[in-house]
């Protein structure tokens, strides 16, 4: 190990730089008008990763491109294990910009932190796994492990195109398992193996009321307002315990057992401390539950955005036409996607009145995801997390998702090792962004010792 924590340590500044070039490219997956810097930035880290001795390609879906690269194999290969590593390229809007303390694609070091849209979700995370596997290559240290990176365009969007992906190369990615670097971790004395994500489900529902904007004074009182219509109706979707109050949607939740609440509770995080860093009055979740468990292991219905009538400056007094918003749920083991949108949808046929026509269109999803921590890997993982954060490792749940993982398992039948690099305060798809530098470090450190262990597993 030592030659290659000797190179990690020598070429540091390079790998920053790098890494600046990298978080440049504006590749936005949501919005079109990014289109062309999304398949930039994938020509990038194509050409970055060929650059490093591996085997790289740019395999077109019927989204963004999925960016594969292969370490070199060589007649030893046949008897290592095979491991993909998976990350994603693009990246959330950075809106609303004006919050931004210095502009999202111009990167900005400073006090051992990067700032950038995509830093620590996720380009950052994926790099420092790109770095170690040089280190390796470059100091002519045999990689005690097969590896394929897939670093996908449409995470963000809820890779909709990597499960085609998957199936149709799914003899070439035959593997013994995935390694992802796309969560978190508590503080930085505190790494952590992430053994289970929540799954998601988005939906749309657009409610329309009259022909076009009434005045107000003229029909206002006899037409019913479809933004008020709405507001009622996503009320109802909640009671005042924070329980969600959808016919069947608690139904197949896997109940927390004693023991994995009383290791929740083990947790380094506070609860005031949390409280203050989102800058709310006070916290609310369901009840009979802690934050830590409410936004880990619990499943919620959040309205991610909502629209209707005139935004502009000042007022206009009018009956809007129509009111739309967009839904996500985050849903845990054993929570079916499909199934919960079709109670949401059911519910919200129930709740809408006659005096509006509603619409609703189903979005991505993705099944929440729990690692066998049975998986003699485990250890391995937290080894490695030792070895790269100088910390005893702790296992977490988290909140966010990655539904690729679920495919993993299905498709290629293998489980997910997820080491997250990011902090709490890292400002994923908030202005700010950031990863801290020390975080890159150890993740590379780890990163490489990773491999000599899931080796000898
Ligand atoms: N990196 C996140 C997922 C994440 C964040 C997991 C923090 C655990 C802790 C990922 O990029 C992400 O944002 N995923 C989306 C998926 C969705 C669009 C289907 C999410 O969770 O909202
Ligand atoms: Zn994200």
């Amino acid at each position: 190990m030592d030659k290659i924590l000797q190179y990690l340590k020598e070429n540091r500044d390079r790998f920053l730089q790098e890494l600046c070039t990298y978080l440049e490219f504006e590749s936005i997956s949501a919005q079109p008008q990014h289109d062309k810097d999304v398949r930039r930035c994938a020509e990038w880290i194509a050409a970055h990763c060929k650059d490093l001795g591996m085997k790289a390609e740019i395999a077109p879906t019927k989204g963004h491109p999925v960016v594969i690269a292969q370490t070199p194999r060589t007649r030893s290969s046949k008897h290592k294990p095979h491991y993909i590593v998976y990350g994603h390229y693009d990246v959330q809007p950075p809106d609303p910009l004006e919050l931004w303390n210095s502009p999202p694609f111009k990167p900005k070091i400073e006090n051992n932190r990067i700032y950038a849209r995509g830093v620590s979700d996720n380009k950052g995370q994926h790099f420092a796994h790109l770095k170690a596997v040089e280190a390796y290559l470059r100091t002519g240290t045999e990689l005690p492990c097969n590896l394929t990176f897939i670093i996908e365009g449409e995470e963000e969007v809820g890779s909709k195109h990597l499960t085609d992906f998957l199936k149709t190369n799914q003899k070439r990615l035959a593997c013994d398992g995935a390694v992802v670097s796309d969560s978190g971790m508590p503080s930085l004395n505190s790494p952590a193996l992430t053994y289970g994500l929540r799954g998601v489900a988005a939906m749309e529902i657009l409610l329309t009321g009259p022909n076009r904007d009434l005045h107000s004074g003229i029909y206002g009182g006899s037409v019913e307002n479809p933004a008020a219509v709405l507001c009622r109706m996503l009320a109802n979707l909640h009671r005042k315990n924070g329980k969600i109050a959808v016919t069947g949607f608690y139904d197949d939740v896997l109940p927390l057992s004693r023991k994995e609440r009383s290791e929740i509770k083990k947790w380094p995080y506070r609860e005031e401390a949390y409280r203050k860093s989102v800058g709310v009055p006070a916290l609310f979740g369901e009840s009979g539950y802690s934050p830590n468990e409410q936004r880990s292991a619990r499943p919620t219905l959040e309205i991610n955005g909502l629209t209707s009538g005139y935004q502009g400056e000042g007022s206009k007094t009018i009956v809007p036409s129509w009111a739309s918003a967009k839904l996500t749920l985050r849903l845990v083991p054993d929570q079916k996607p499909k199934r919960i949108l079709q109670a949401v949808k059911k519910q919200l046929k129930t709740l809408c009145p006659p005096t509006v026509k509603m619409k609703i269109t189903e979005g991505h999803y993705g099944e929440a995801y729990l690692f066998p921590l049975d998986d003699p890997r485990t250890e391995a993982a937290l080894q490695a997390l030792k070895f790269g954060f100088g910390k005893d490792p702790i296992l977490l749940r988290e909140g966010g998702s990655i539904p690729i993982v679920n495919d993993f398992k299905k498709i290629l039948g293998v489980d997910t090792l997820l080491l997250g690099l990011a902090l709490p305060d890292d400002n994923l798809h908030s202005p700010n962004e950031k990863f801290d530098i020390r975080c890159f470090e150890r993740g590379m450190k780890m990163s490489a010792f990773l491999w000599q262990k899931l080796a000898q597993n």
